[in-house]
């Protein structure tokens, strides 16, 4: 097994020369080492099965779902390109910054994210380190943040965008993942990481009216710390080659989708790793 850490960055490590459909117990347990550390591995053209991606995924935790597609390829080869299209506005809205599943009760623990069909430019997937951008903070301000805490709702992030799906169930909801009808999950901006105790910041496009501040005041505040937190130097973009799989760590990084000509196809497939209800349950969904 060969790692490369991405170069100049403080995250992120490229593996090579290791099959993850067959790991002995000891790569396996240098792998996961390797990924607590970087928060994000990838894994060039590795090409893995649709169980192997799952069995994968199943080392790091439970799933929060399986192997599902990320795609504008509908059925019958219908290709999702245009803005009013449903399916064309869930994976517009990933383009803002994000953590998977803040504003469900539990926060994902991490995704495998695979290629299978990509665009021939655009699509490219990027991550921020986010345990650097609150180590940048300055004390008071680490302080500041350290108290607050904040709603987390895809309700909120997509229609914030503009990108609410057109048909609305008659108690409010909508059929897509997220739009649940539980309580609006409440978070706090920094969090502890359950592996290595470091503190890193928990934000992005989901979260709303921090405790305490008006929903402008809260909206300007998580904006300048969101634009804050996404500078180049904490953050690398993956342009996809077929094959390509990586597996990030969702508790201390926010990745983003990038735009591509939708009239071309992409078809990657994302594996949703569970969250422990013990340290990644929000405030007001404890486990009892
Ligand atoms: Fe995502």
């Amino acid at each position: 097994m060969q790692v490369q850490h991405l170069e100049g960055k403080t995250f992120g490590s490229v593996i090579t020369g290791v099959d993850l459909e067959n790991l002995d117990n000891e790569t396996w347990d240098r792998l996961y080492g390797q990924w607590i550390d970087r928060a994000l591995l990838i894994f060039p053209s590795v090409f893995l099965s649709s169980e192997g991606q799952d069995e994968f995924a199943l080392r790091f935790g439970g799933l929060e779902f399986p192997r599902t597609a990320i795609s504008n390829i509908g059925k019958g080869e219908k290709i999702h390109h245009k803005v009013t299209d449903d399916v064309v506005k869930v994976l517009r809205g990933n383009e803002g910054w994000h953590h998977d599943s803040t504003y469900m009760p539990i926060q994902a623990k991490a995704a495998v994210f695979s290629a299978e069909i990509v665009p021939s430019s655009g699509g490219a997937t990027g991550w921020v380190d986010l345990r650097d951008a609150y180590e940048s903070l300055d004390k008071t301000t680490q302080e500041q943040v350290g108290g607050m805490q904040a709603y987390h709702s895809y309700y909120y992030s997509q229609g914030r965008d503009g990108y609410l799906p057109n048909e609305r169930n008659e108690d409010g909801t909508y059929n897509y993942y997220g739009f649940h009808d539980h309580d609006v999950s409440l978070r706090p901006l920094v969090k502890e990481h359950p592996v290595t105790g470091k503190k890193n910041l928990i934000i992005g496009r989901h979260a709303h009216d921090i405790i305490g501040m008006t929903r402008e005041e809260s909206q300007v505040f998580l904006d300048e710390l969101n634009e804050y937190a996404c500078q180049e130097h904490r953050m690398y973009y993956h342009d996809w080659r077929p094959g390509d799989t990586v597996v990030w760590d969702n508790r201390c990084l926010m990745h983003r989708a990038t735009s591509y000509d939708m009239t071309e196809q992409r078809r990657m497939w994302h594996t949703r790793i569970a969250g422990d209800a013990l340290t990644e349950s929000a405030l007001n969904h404890q486990p009892v």
